[in-house]
């Protein structure tokens, strides 16, 4: 095997619904991230590594490592992956990399993380960051689904993770967690798009309609709600952040299996 790669253990796998499920492994000491990153992760298929690009779902102290996952039942790598069990072996890329880190952003008062389906994953790590609640005022997470089953860790982000021993104290004070729904009924409803630009979004959260002052923004979901959540932004005068240049808003396509 290549020596890109670790070989980890499956601990846990959970099915959330036939499209989504997550599960965690073992990790080595020596692979280190930093929240929001991902890396390629896979399974050996006919003695070759199979691999694809996932985000950690889990926050870089804790001691084992989370996936997020869609099934693609013709997909190559979903179609073998959603059959994980306990004590299977899986690869974990050595090199971690990605564009929703802290670093890439100004300062500002509040951050948000607008997600869409498994683009949720690298949120599930930057929500447990302490340097995250330290840099901002509020973190606000929009979590968007076509179902109310599919909005994964729900009752985690809705409170659970207020009583967790490390982070609990700034996630009460500081995390606001806004799921919506868009073909089932649910208590908040539609694209996350359109609850920003209707501004029902700030509204429902009791926070002030964004601006280049005091508003970041990171962005995970399909390319299409990328394209037009950008532009959205760049309508209102955000700018794109990177490492060397940070700035108002920073995103990554989602991990989706073709
Ligand atoms: P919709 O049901 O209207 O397509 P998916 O599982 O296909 O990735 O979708 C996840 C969520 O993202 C769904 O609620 C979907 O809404 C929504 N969505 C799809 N395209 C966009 C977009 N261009 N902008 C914002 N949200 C989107």
């Amino acid at each position: 095997m290549s020596s890109a790669f670790n070989e980890e253990t499956v601990k846990t796998v959970h099915h959330w619904t036939d499209r989504l499920f997550s599960f965690t492994c073992t990790r080595d000491p020596g692979f280190r991230y930093l929240n929001g990153q991902f890396t390629m992760i896979g399974l050996l298929v006919d003695g070759r590594p199979l691999l694809r690009a996932y985000s950690m779902a889990s926050a870089n102290y804790e001691e084992d490592l989370r996936f997020f996952s869609i099934k693609v039942q013709n997909g190559p790598l979903t179609s073998r992956l959603q059959h994980l069990k306990v004590g299977d072996k899986i690869l974990v890329g050595r090199k971690p990399t990605g564009t929703l880190v802290q670093d890439s952003l100004l300062p500002g008062k509040r951050l948000y993380l607008l997600s869409t389906g498994t683009g949720l994953a690298p949120f599930l790590s930057v929500v447990r960051d302490p340097d995250a609640y330290e840099r901002f005022e509020k973190v606000i997470l929009v979590h968007g689904t076509r179902t109310v089953g599919e909005l994964a860790y729900g009752d985690l982000l809705a409170g659970g993770l207020a009583q967790d021993e490390y982070i609990g104290d700034e996630v009460a004070q500081k995390l606001i967690y806004y799921p919506t729904v868009t073909r089932e009924p649910f208590r908040n409803q539609g694209r996350l798009t359109d609850l920003f630009t209707s501004g029902k979004l700030f509204s429902d959260i009791s926070m002030p309609v964004p601006s280049i002052e005091e508003d970041r923004f990171m962005l995970c979901g399909s390319p299409a709600m990328l394209k037009d959540t950008v532009q959205i932004l760049e309508e209102r005068g955000f700018k794109e952040g990177s490492g060397n240049d940070p700035g108002h808003y920073v995103i990554e396509k989602a991990f989706v299996e073709r």
